[in-house]
């Protein structure tokens, strides 16, 4: 099973996904960058998440903070100090973290994985601002996105006239020095998050977490993800990030696990409370109507961008023995097929010519391309027999190939093959952007 991630790494590079960072000086350790369909499919994401935040729930709006903030925010978020700054060691296997004088054993108490050496450890990642390296002008790259939400949670409170329950979100990059960068683009030391900040009265914290928890799990079973491959998990007390008051964690199941995708947090008062007793701005929030000054509850929806992808092309990857086409006896290769939902397709329509030495063919094929181009990512190919192409557009997860074949010429339209059903309609080219548009976005 875990042979599946290295075949869904050299897939990721060869057809322009996921390269490894700075590969021409033998890498980075655990960087990645995300090739032309890599960062198509991550736009997707973002964009599918944002309009699910904004369009779907009306009182949510969003915000795009600065990535290095005034070092007083960690102070005061605990990120430098709360279980953050203890010595720790960490289990190679299981990558659970124990402060070194709580336990006894050589090994890991809760798998018997080796344990790396004890070490003060921080995951913030420190930096400095302005032409001086010391220490008055040392800040951090943000860890986590919200804490800019926070900054500016009386800003737009006020700007936007909103009332409680109300949200805030945000996607953005954060980096943390992990110890233990592992499992492809799982853990790395620079992510992209979205997070959603739900604000609310403390006496109703408990039904948002409960509403948010079931929005994202809805979201994610939308987008294809397997039934079986999801689950939610109570994370207890003794595991739980230092500002949770409750924590429940969406897992995928990984070739290697079930790993968290995504964390749901109530987050208590612990940050609108603590950035109020360190700046001395009074952020309790007025209720006009029933004259009540209090801080509002968070419950915080907290995805990083990567790990999703990853999951969708676990998800959905697929060989098929002998191939797909049974009618030919040429194709008895392993064939591969990424069966993406549409709108996370990084290529949404490929246009083929049916030969490569017909000049009229190439023309035509040509000119489809042009007229598609500004309304669907698409990928024009004419190299290599028409089977392989359609394969090599399975292997994208592209949902539909249009042939511009002899018939073309005469009649003005072309095929298009389904990815999923590999069945041909011809279609008129004059009706192509309707009928394309109508099959993505239906
Ligand atoms: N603001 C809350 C927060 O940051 P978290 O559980 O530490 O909570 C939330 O992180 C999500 O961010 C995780 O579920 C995961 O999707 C992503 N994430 C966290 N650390 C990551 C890492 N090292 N590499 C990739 N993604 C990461």
């Amino acid at each position: 099973m875990k042979d599946k991630i290295s075949k869904i790494v050299s897939l990721a590079k060869r057809r322009g996904f996921i390269f490894p960072s700075s590969e021409i000086y033998g890498g980075f350790e655990s960087g990645y960058d995300f090739g032309p369909l890599g960062v198509e499919m991550k736009r997707n994401i973002k964009q599918l998440w944002w309009s699910e935040m904004i369009k779907n729930h009306e009182d949510v709006v969003g915000l795009d903070a600065a990535i290095l903030m005034s070092p007083k925010v960690w102070q005061a978020s605990g990120h430098l100090t709360a279980g953050f700054a203890d010595t720790l060691v960490e289990c190679k296997e299981c990558h659970k973290r124990f402060k070194k004088d709580e336990i006894k054993e050589k090994a890991c108490p809760e798998c018997g994985g080796e344990l790396t050496k004890p070490r003060k450890f921080n995951l913030m990642m420190k930096t400095f601002v302005g032409p001086v390296e010391e220490e008055a002008s040392e800040t951090y790259l943000r860890a986590e996105t919200c804490q800019g939400i926070y900054m500016n949670f009386e800003n737009v409170l006020e700007s936007m006239r909103l009332k409680i329950p109300f949200g805030i979100c945000q996607i953005g990059k954060a980096f943390r020095n992990e110890i233990t960068p592992k499992n492809f683009i799982f853990r790395t030391r620079e992510f992209e998050q979205m997070e959603l900040q739900w604000f609310c009265h403390p006496k109703e914290v408990d039904k948002w977490f409960n509403f948010w928890k079931k929005e994202r799990v809805k979201w994610y079973k939308k987008l294809g993800i397997k039934k079986e491959n999801l689950r939610t998990r109570e994370v207890p007390a003794k595991t739980r990030a230092h500002y949770a008051k409750r924590q429940v964690d969406i897992e995928y199941k990984f070739p290697f696990g079930w790993g968290e995708i995504e964390g749901i947090h109530n987050r208590g008062d612990w940050d609108l409370s603590n950035h109020s007793e360190h700046s001395g701005k009074d952020l309790r929030y007025f209720d006009e109507e029933t004259k009540e000054k209090y801080f509002p509850y968070i419950v915080e929806t907290s995805v990083g961008v990567e790990r999703p992808l990853f999951a969708f092309l676990v998800d959905t990857y697929q060989e098929i023995k002998g191939g797909r086409t049974k009618t030919t006896k040429s194709t008895k290769e392993i064939e591969i097929l990424l069966k993406l939902h549409k709108s996370l397709a990084p290529i949404k329509v490929a246009v083929l010519p049916l030969v490569r030495n017909k000049p009229e063919l190439i023309k035509k094929a040509k000119e489809v391309y042009k007229l598609l181009k500004p309304h669907f990512v698409c990928q024009y190919d004419e190299i290599g027999s028409i089977g392989r192409r359609y394969r090599r557009v399975d292997e994208i997860g592209a949902p539909f190939a249009l042939t511009v074949d002899f018939e073309s010429l005469k009649q003005n339209d072309l095929t298009i093959r389904d990815r999923d059903t590999m069945k041909q309609e011809r279609v008129k080219i004059e009706d192509l952007v309707k009928v394309l548009k109508e099959k993505l976005e239906g």
